[in-house]
């Protein structure tokens, strides 16, 4: 009875939405959406703490929620909310939600914080986004942000990952903009001209192979982009990937005299770490 009573026992969640779509990329890659708290307020670019609960309790068979920080990939604007995660096989989180399916339950905590949003900023005419990997979901919710074409002239996305199948979820979201209703409507027709996608890849063959900070430093990568370096006049950036690429991003942007900002000193950049479980 004992047992029985442990399994019957099982709590609703806590702040608990449910998934209204899941959509798998690669075996290390996947989306989901899910309902959106009603309350919910967020600035396009924050993350949430979202999970599952956790095995109970051996002795106790009591179970606590097991939560992450996984930014926000849908807009402020969206009815629902969208996220988009690494599969670790052997990740406390992610080995469990990998296999979440339409109808099931996500824990949500409707505390949205993050730097990589507009307010960070100072004015600026062209603003960049560098991910690596899961890197990217932030800047899928920008770049379905209104303000972020109301801002600046140019917006300019680079997203390094190590296999092309890694690259597809953002190369769908880029050509998606361009049937965005909202985004049509608000901005204008052709408000995604302004948008420049430089993908790369590191392990496997693409039309642009390299580390983006390596195409940066070779000048490479301004010379396809046909763009001038950064420079803290004109320029803005968000960065978002694992820690020694966001760390070898800052160096290379004090080099070209950019100062980090934050939501309490707006400035001309802004770094956050991409979530690995
Ligand atoms: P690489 O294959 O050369 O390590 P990960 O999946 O390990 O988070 O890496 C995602 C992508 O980020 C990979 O293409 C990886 O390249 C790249 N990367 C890792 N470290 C850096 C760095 N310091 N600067 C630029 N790119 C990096």
């Amino acid at each position: 009875p004992v047992t029985q009573e442990k399994t019957k026992a099982v709590p609703a969640l806590p702040d608990a939405q449910t998934v209204t779509d899941v959509k798998h990329y690669t075996d290390r890659l996947f989306s989901f959406r899910c309902t959106r708290p009603a309350s919910l307020r967020f600035r396009s670019g924050e993350f949430v703490m979202i999970g599952l609960m956790g095995d109970p309790h051996p002795e106790t068979g009591k179970q606590k929620p097991l939560l992450r920080a996984y930014s926000i990939a849908s807009p402020s604007w969206d009815e629902e909310m969208e996220f988009y995660s690494i599969k670790v096989p052997d990740g406390p989180l992610t080995s469990k939600l990998q296999h979440i399916k339409v109808g099931d339950e996500v824990i949500l905590r409707p505390k949205p914080v993050g730097t990589l949003v507009h307010d960070a900023l100072l004015p600026g005419q062209r603003l960049w986004f560098f991910a690596t990997g899961t890197g990217f979901a932030p800047f899928a919710s920008l770049l379905r942000e209104p303000q972020t074409y109301e801002d600046y002239d140019e917006v300019i996305i680079t997203h390094t990952c190590r296999e092309v199948g890694e690259l597809t979820y953002g190369r769908d979201l880029i050509e998606s903009l361009k049937q965005d209703e909202l985004l049509n409507d608000v901005i204008g027709d052709g408000f995604w001209k302004k948008i420049k996608y430089y993908p790369t890849t590191t392990r496997e063959e693409s039309p642009k192979m390299g580390r983006i900070t390596d195409l940066m430093k070779s000048g490479e990568a301004f010379a396809d982009l046909g763009v001038e370096p950064l420079n803290a006049e004109t320029d803005r950036a968000m960065i978002c990937g694992n820690l020694a690429f966001n760390l070898e991003l800052k160096e290379m942007f004090e080099g070209y005299g950019l100062e980090e900002g934050a939501n309490s000193k707006p400035a001309h950049y802004v770094v956050e770490k991409a979530f690995l479980d």
